[in-house]
């Protein structure tokens, strides 16, 4: 198959994206397919023939790497000698045009629904959900009415405006994020009313809009769906603090265990409502939810991630390596998924 890998973007988890993307595109030439890895934002400046999807796996130097600290947003844009005034770089379109479908590894701007739409007006196909899905889950309020809505369990919480009033008392602790954000940046958990404060001042550097939520003290943990179909848990424990950008990303600064150690009765719960939220925010082909679970075994459904981390240690694919598939098998069986949704 003729594959582009649509990697990069212009948000904070522009680093996360290179990854998955690079790995995803190693992964889809050794199952011998033709592969491109492309830079939606960056574009391509070259010829454009056959040549263009190889086989050959070499991505370059320094592709796969996360800075630990956020990517250099304003020296990625003095890139586009174009100025950056559409969001796709230079041939995106026409290269994603050739492709039979595109796998799409850009996190942060690819989860808004916004690349989907376009590209479903070009009848260009992609993995993942679809528009309004992606759109549905990546507003962190919108999720939780859903979840409300449909008795997914989730935390309390209220969203606010920049300039608004909290609707009554705010007790503590409690955590501050914004609502379109990712890669735990915007995130802040409060102990009182100068930490909620700072927070929610950090918050709206990011966001218009952010959500207050109430703080569950217990363990954390992440459930793929691929089809509607949930994978194992996978329970994620930080040595140090919260689940923030450093310990998703820094190597052995968290501990994940695939199954994760829980009765089975809660690993059931867990995933019962990993799936009722896939079916309730009309996602599609795969999407990964996190959850919280307190002291009394209640469990909480935080959010939905459209599309998840995939480099080979990344959640999601850990979770399908508990069930016996291997990174690369999973990057095609995602292709298969997507392929098959768009046919319905
Ligand atoms: N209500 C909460 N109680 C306890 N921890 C939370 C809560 N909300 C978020 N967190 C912590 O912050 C992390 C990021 O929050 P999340 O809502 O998943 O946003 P993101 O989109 O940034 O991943 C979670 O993985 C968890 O460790
Ligand atoms: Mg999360």
């Amino acid at each position: 198959m003729k594959i582009v890998v649509l990697t990069g973007g212009i948000s904070t988890e522009r680093d996360v994206s290179l990854s998955s993307g690079s790995m995803i595109y190693q992964a889809l030439c050794r199952k011998g397919h033709q592969v491109m890895l492309l830079d939606v934002y960056l574009g391509y400046e070259g010829e454009i023939g056959e040549e263009l999807f190889s086989q050959s796996g070499d991505t370059g130097a320094g592709m796969s790497e996360i800075m630990m600290t956020h990517p250099d947003l304003e020296s990625v844009k003095a890139m586009r000698p174009d100025g950056g005034s559409i969001y796709f770089g230079p041939q995106v379109i026409e290269i994603c045009r050739q492709a039979d479908i595109v796998f799409m590894a850009i996190h942060g701007d690819g989860e808004t629904g916004r690349i989907q739409a376009a590209f479903d007006l070009m009848g260009i196909r992609y993995t993942g959900s679809g528009y309004v899905g992606s759109a549905i889950a990546m507003d962190k309020a919108l999720t939780k009415e859903i979840f409300l809505q449909n008795k997914i369990p989730t935390p309390g919480s209220f969203a606010m405006k920049r300039g608004e009033e909290e609707p009554g008392q705010v007790s503590f602790p409690c955590v501050v994020k914004v609502c379109n954000g990712g890669s735990s940046v915007g995130v802040y958990i409060c102990e009182d009313q100068a930490g909620y404060a700072a927070a929610k001042e950090e918050a709206y550097r990011y966001d218009n809009e952010i959500l207050v939520e109430q703080y569950i003290k217990g363990r954390e943990f992440s459930v793929g769906v691929i089809e509607g179909k949930a994978l194992p848990a996978i329970e994620i424990a930080p040595l140090e603090g919260f689940y923030d950008y450093k310990n998703k990303y820094q190597a052995g600064s968290t501990i994940e265990t695939c199954p994760a150690d829980i009765p089975r009765e809660a690993e059931m719960r867990l995933r019962q409502a990993a799936e009722g939220a896939f079916r309730a925010l009309r996602l599609q082909a795969y999407a990964r939810m996190d959850f919280m679970m307190n002291e009394q075994g209640e469990i909480f459904c935080l959010e939905a991630n459209t599309l998840p981390g995939m480099t080979p240690t990344s959640l999601l694919p850990q979770e399908a390596a508990a069930q016996g598939m291997d990174f690369e098998t999973l990057c095609e069986h995602l292709i298969e998924v997507s392929l098959r949704k768009q046919r319905e």
